[in-house]
């Protein structure tokens, strides 16, 4: 724990991008959970449908381009921390950051398709609550599995095989006492 952070604080820029990629999900994902549950739920009962839409179509004009900002940041810092991490991790980390980036670009896509003015993702946008529902708990499930890539420990972090065999009982269990063993994994 220590020293992770010391490692953090000897890479000022490994520091900064984590800072840069969590404000940037707090921001995207905050922005979609807020139209969710306050904003369009107000619009729906305090306007009538034609000042709604108006009301919605001068929001989205704002939102998009604090959202496209969002994703750029996400994506630069995402790619930043994926080369600090990736290439030490065990197998499962591999696996959860795919399912991870594949629902973070579900997501990207419906964010902009939701905020945009393309004819061709208009069919989304007469569905919003729906698509925003679906924007919102892909988030909280991305933001999940990035708090369990955290916990996966690099593979150079984790206790190594007893080097030699005759270390072993016939049982193949290791005989050798605790303290000893760990000064093994330590050499
Ligand atoms: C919806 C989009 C995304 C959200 C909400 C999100 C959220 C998060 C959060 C909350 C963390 C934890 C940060 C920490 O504990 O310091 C994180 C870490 C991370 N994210 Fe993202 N992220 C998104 C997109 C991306 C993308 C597009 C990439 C890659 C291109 C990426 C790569 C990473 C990596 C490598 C980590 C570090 C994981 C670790 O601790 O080992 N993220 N992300």
């Amino acid at each position: 724990m220590e020293s992770e952070f010391l490692l953090a604080m000897a890479s000022p820029l490994t520091l900064v991008m984590r800072w840069l990629h969590i404000l940037a999900a707090i921001t995207a994902l905050g922005g979609a959970i807020f139209a969710l549950l306050a904003l369009h739920p107000t619009v729906a009962t305090a306007l009538d449908a034609e000042a709604g839409k108006s009301f919605l179509a001068t929001v989205r004009g704002r939102w998009s381009k604090v959202l496209h900002t969002a994703i750029l940041v996400l994506i630069i810092s995402g790619v930043y921390n994926v080369s600090q991490t990736i290439g030490d991790r065990p197998p499962v980390y591999h696996m959860v950051f795919t399912l991870k980036l594949l629902l973070a670009l579900a997501i990207f896509f419906f964010a902009i398709a939701l905020t945009g003015r393309s004819q061709a993702t208009q069919k989304l946008r007469d569905h919003t609550t729906k698509w925003l529902t679906v924007v919102v708990v892909l988030g909280v499930i991305v933001v999940c599995l990035s708090g369990f890539l955290r916990f996966v420990p690099p593979k150079s972090a984790e206790p190594a095989a007893p080097a030699d065999a005759s270390i072993q009982s016939p049982t193949g269990e290791n005989t050798l006492p605790a303290a000893v063993g760990s000064t093994i994994v330590e050499v």
